[in-house]
């Protein structure tokens, strides 16, 4: 790609801070990555910052990555010594095998404080990922199902709120915000690619004709036919037939391939052109 993707970290800064104070608070970090692009959307340093925690991954939006390809992330993270799931975090049917995992990556903690004669003390967990994850849309879905919220605590930090998930777990209800590791220009373009960049600032033609490529590439199906992509035609003559066929056509009838790169990223962020992982372990 010849232009770059620019990006300015300095708003993440106060992000980063909040995070380290909180984490400090929580016994396990449960770390949401988008399952169509796991390591693109993953910041390592979650690795230095949760030191000592028990570590949980949930690998979101894994209703629109493929099914097959999940489950290689799910053995991938699973053999690096994380507990991990493949989560839809619309869905309220989640709740349920999130809370079963984290008690599961907390046993251990769970039974050192037990000889310890430390009983009844509840699991603290806390969601972090990178913007756009889904982790607003975790903490709803989880609090609707939950069982109460806990309100300020007295001893722990004033104005946290903590939302009840079972007797033993406890949920942080602000997220923490990580920041994507744009030095990567790979990583820009997939995080651009599954929407969790702002547009404005890419050359999204480019992109989406990147993005035909990836199809064309890798057999998705669903993709080509919808497109018509074949092997003879370029990325950029599918661009120009998509904005004929869908009438996205500049004053002189000209095809508009920049608002057909748009529609493209639409239709594969939506989940129109099927399943589609861009990152395989
Ligand atoms: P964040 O807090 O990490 O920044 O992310 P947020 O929850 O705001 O979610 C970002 C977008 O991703 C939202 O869509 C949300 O609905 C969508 N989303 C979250 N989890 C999933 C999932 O598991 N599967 C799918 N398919 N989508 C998910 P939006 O278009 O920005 O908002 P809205 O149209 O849903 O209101």
């Amino acid at each position: 790609m010849s232009e770059a993707i620019h990006w300015y970290p300095g708003h993440m800064t106060k992000a980063k801070r909040a995070m380290q104070e909180d984490i400090k608070l929580i016994d396990i970090v449960i770390e949401l990555l988008d399952a169509r692009a796991p390591l693109s959307s993953r910041n390592p340093d979650i690795d230095r910052l949760g030191q000592g925690k028990a570590r949980l991954i949930l690998l979101n939006k894994s209703d629109l990555s493929d099914a097959s390809v999940n489950k290689r992330w799910e053995a991938y993270f699973k053999g690096k010594g994380y507990f991990v799931l493949s989560v839809d975090a619309r869905n309220n049917g989640t709740m349920k095998p999130v809370l079963k995992r984290i008690e599961d990556a907390c046993r251990e903690k769970i039974e050192r404080d037990r000889k310890r004669g430390i009983i009844n003390r509840p699991i603290r967990a806390m969601i972090v990922g990178i913007p756009n994850v889904g982790k607003s849309t975790l903490v709803n879905s989880i609090a609707k199902k939950a069982c109460t919220k806990v309100g300020n605590k007295p001893g722990v930090t004033k104005g946290k709120q903590w939302i009840r998930l079972s007797k033993n777990v406890e949920l942080l209800d602000t997220p923490g915000i990580l920041w994507p590791k744009f030095e990567d220009q790979q990583v820009g373009r997939h995080l651009a690619m599954i929407g969790s960049i702002n547009d404005q600032i890419l050359p999204m033609t480019e992109l989406a004709a990147e993005l035909v490529d990836f199809f064309r590439k890798n057999d998705c199906n669903d993709a080509c036919e919808r497109y018509n992509i074949s092997t003879e035609k370029d990325a950029y003559e599918v661009l120009s037939d998509i904005a004929v066929q869908r009438k996205a056509l500049k004053k002189g009838g000209e095809p508009d391939i920049d608002k057909a790169a748009l529609l493209v990223f639409d239709d594969f962020r939506s989940g129109r052109l099927g399943r589609i992982s861009l990152e395989q372990p």
